[in-house]
């Protein structure tokens, strides 16, 4: 499990914990659930690249592809006086026809450009990587200057380009 404290990045007198990234599991759904519920629309539909309304299903989906070897979804929880909360997410699962695994990812609003999203594709291309995957690849809208800015700073490259996407990919070390 990765930690980070959050006492560097809050600012004084908001609320501090300890920020735990951990596999999900059956139990994970509701609160993953809520958690989307909870995102800005902006952040919401960047993150499915359209809008979506079942967040419940896709809760749901989250966690039953973590039954798969080859797929995970790992959650940034913050945790404050002994409750967890949610403030990000990283679905990954391996294409075997592609030879390479895909994710998805988002942090809560008020928790980005704190350094979570960078520390889960950390966590995620460390688990990637174990499962002995090679290469990750994901695609995202060219309008999406978080995610391109993210990529860019975790070691991805530009690998094409179409009027409303850019794809992306990283050969990963072992
Ligand atoms: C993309 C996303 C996950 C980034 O998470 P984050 O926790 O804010 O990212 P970090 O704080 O780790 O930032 C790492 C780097 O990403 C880049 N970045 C992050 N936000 C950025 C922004 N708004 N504009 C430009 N670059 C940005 C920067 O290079 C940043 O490093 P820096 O802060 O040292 O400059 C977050 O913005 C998000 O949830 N977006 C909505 C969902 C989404 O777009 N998902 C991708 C499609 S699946």
């Amino acid at each position: 499990m990765s930690q980070l404290s959050l006492d560097a990045v809050v600012e004084p007198n908001e609320t501090k914990g300890i920020v735990c990234i951990r596999a999900a599991d059956a139990c994970d759904v509701e609160s993953l659930s809520i958690y989307f519920t909870g995102l800005s629309t902006t952040t919401r539909n960047k993150r499915f690249m359209g809008a979506r309304a079942d967040v419940a299903i896709v809760a749901a989906e989250c966690v039953a592809k973590a039954s798969h070897p080859d797929h995970f979804t790992l959650l940034a929880e913050l945790r404050q006086e002994g409750r967890g909360m949610i403030i990000g997410e990283t679905l990954y699962a391996y294409d075997a026809a592609a030879g390479h695994g895909e994710f998805a990812i988002s942090v809560a609003d008020a928790f980005q450009r704190t350094g979570l999203g960078l520390q889960m594709m950390t966590a995620m291309e460390r688990r990637a990587s174990d499962l002995g995957h090679e290469m990750i690849a994901a695609e995202t809208a060219r309008a999406n200057a978080e995610m391109r800015g993210l990529a860019k700073k975790a070691g991805f490259c530009d690998t094409g380009l179409d009027w409303q996407s850019v794809h992306l990919a990283k050969r990963l070390s072992r």
